[in-house]
């Protein structure tokens, strides 16, 4: 950034001056970091493939961002391409400060070319690892990044501390441009393409076409400990992940610390971040070792089955005649990939770290209890139109039969000055409307609702919802995302949620706190949150092309009495739709 003319410096005072009245004092501590986000065109080659993508400063991922805990960030995002951009930073609760969430009509316009916003917010309580990535239309299949949060100075892990820790960030790569895969989709109404391959770091690795040369590789040196901080910045599918012949620690999922346990696989879904430790073998193995990843899939639809890898490799000691020998390969064996009972041993697994220093808050009273049903459904074909979705119609996707509508204005500016009226809805349905046999039979309507409705909660209101997958096409898991909060997962089970024998069976001592959980297929998970924190937060399914059928609602938050309690009000950059 380097030149700093006088009258900069005079607003960056000014900037200063207003942090430290709106500085949450819990916050104090820690320090401003400054990232500057060009959105940019540049050619990225992959598979034999070139094609001109939309980055962050020319990198494919984006830039890792490193903070502390109760540091401030300010990213500063200019918009150099054609596109609307906005960027989200996922998991980040937000508290006071949503409007810098990020995603497009939610909490803001988005950012239009030639145009910048600068995101101000805090890191208050949370520590591991989360990620950035844009939230408008498909742009977050090549605009995202790491985004890594250090525990505070002197604090120490609840693990032994690693020799080194790498970021490991799975995507979704298409040949063809997204953008046009997703517009496409809408058009006919039918499934979008599937992608050309999965990526590890932006590379595909070996079992691809053309793509050697592009593989991960990581480094190690024997009887030593890795932190790897897995992310799945993927659009469409959760994923099976393994390391051949090693085993795998998880220490943390959704930047908070769980229980550790052993495992050779683990499943993650979009949205979702596991840290694990890599104890590495002790010594020099003579081999290397495929890590690889590829999806669970529980839809009907098509889907892209490839697997990506990189190369776990040993450094080899000096003046060692291992150099000279030829290396066994070995690979991991992933579960097939529909293997719903991996994916429910694996979660039943996760829980809370709940120790005195990290404590599990679970509400153990609930003020309001919801039901939400999420799944798949149809929206009529336009007169004169062949449409490629079920029977003829349109794939569309809804919670509790309401298909979100995006609105043209940002909600959260509706909300905040007061002017919902013609913008959105306060009545979001606490359950279904039509109750029916959520996971029987399909009913012979399959058709969704449309509108923009919400969710309004008075300032801490303790919310617990069932989330509730649905078989009107085909059971299928959603891993749901709330903005804003972490929840914890306080039971799941298959077929439909019963209210009068479930609840006795949830687990308020540690359950698991995160922001993302997959709803199984065919079942429902319930979770518990507390909602302390003002604001519009948007909740949907991060399988990208399930929000863009309407996958998607949004809450609203009250601000309450105290002013630690409000939102804060709108910074001045905020952009104009
Ligand atoms: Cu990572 Cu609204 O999403």
């Amino acid at each position: 950034m380097g030149f700093v003319s006088p009258l900069q410096s005079f607003a960056l005072q000014a900037m200063l001056f207003f942090s430290m009245i709106f500085i949450p004092q819990h916050a104090l501590g820690g320090i401003t970091r400054h990232y500057h986000f060009e959105i940019k065109y540049q050619n990225v080659s992959r598979l034999c493939h070139t094609k001109t993508m939309v980055t962050v400063n020319g990198q494919f991922p984006g830039p890792r961002i490193v903070a502390r805990e109760g540091d401030r960030l300010l990213i500063k995002v200019v918009n150099n391409v054609q596109n609307n951009i906005s960027i989200h930073w996922h998991g980040i609760r937000q508290l006071q400060s949503g409007w810098a969430d990020g995603p497009a009509y939610v909490t803001q316009c988005p950012i239009q070319t030639g145009q910048s916003y600068t995101y101000n917010y805090t890191i208050v309580g949370q520590r591991g690892t989360l990620f950035w990535h844009a939230h408008i239309s498909w742009l977050r299949s090549t605009l995202y990044g790491p985004l890594v949060i250090l525990p505070k100075h002197g604090l120490p892990y609840p693990f032994t501390k690693p020799s080194r820790e790498v970021p490991i960030i799975f995507g979704e790569w298409w040949n063809a441009d997204p953008e046009a895969v997703i517009a496409q989709a809408l058009q006919t109404g039918g499934g979008p393409n599937v992608s050309d391959a999965y990526t590890i770091n932006g590379l595909p690795g070996p079992l691809y076409n053309c793509s050697a040369k592009d593989t991960f590789k990581l480094k190690v040196k024997p009887g030593k400990t890795y932190l790897l901080r897995l992310i799945n910045a993927v659009l469409n599918d959760e994923l099976f992940f393994s390391i051949a012949n090693h085993t795998l620690t998880v220490v943390e999922v959704d930047a908070i610390y769980v229980k550790p346990f052993e495992t050779d696989t683990i499943l993650i879904a979009p949205g979702q971040t596991t840290n694990v430790i890599l104890k590495t073998k002790s010594q020099y193995p003579n081999a290397t070792f495929l890590m690889s990843a590829r999806p669970y899939v529980t839809g009907l639809g098509t889907f892209d089955n490839s697997t990506v890898a990189g190369i776990l490799e040993y450094e080899v000691p000096p003046h060692s005649l291992s150099s000279m020998k030829k290396l066994s390969l070995f690979k991991p064996i992933l579960p097939a990939l529909n293997d719903t009972s991996f994916a429910t041993k694996f979660t039943n697994k996760l829980r809370s770290l709940a120790s005195s220093q990290f404590p599990a808050n679970v509400p153990q009273k609930v003020d309001r209890h919801l039901f939400f049903t999420v799944g798949l459904g149809t929206s009529p074909c336009q007169q004169n139109q062949t449409c490629q979705g079920p029977n003829g119609t349109k794939f569309a996707a809804s919670v509790n039969n309401v298909s979100f509508t995006m609105p043209t204005t940002a909600l959260l500016q509706s909300h905040f000055f007061g002017q919902s009226k013609g913008v959105y809805s306060p009545y979001f349905p606490i359950s279904p409307l039509i109750p029916f046999n959520y996971t029987g039979t399909p009913p012979n309507n399959t058709m969704v609702s449309n509108g923009t409705e919400l969710m309004v909660l008075p300032f801490n209101t303790s919310v617990e919802l069932v989330l509730q997958d649905t078989s009107i096409l085909g059971v299928e898991s959603h891993p749901l995302h709330l903005h804003g909060f972490n929840f914890f997962v306080v039971g799941q089970g298959f077929g439909n949620f019963d209210p009068n024998k479930d609840p006795s069976n949830f687990n308020l001592v540690d359950p698991v706190e995160r922001n993302t959980v997959g709803v199984p297929s065919g079942g429902w998970v319930a979770i518990r949150f507390l909602a302390d924190n003002p604001g519009v937060w948007f909740m949907h399914c991060h399988l990208e092309v399930h929000t863009s059928w309407g996958l998607k609602m949004a809450w609203v938050v009250l601000d309450g009495k105290l002013p630690h309690q409000k939102l804060f009000p709108p910074p001045t950059d905020l952009p104009k739709c």
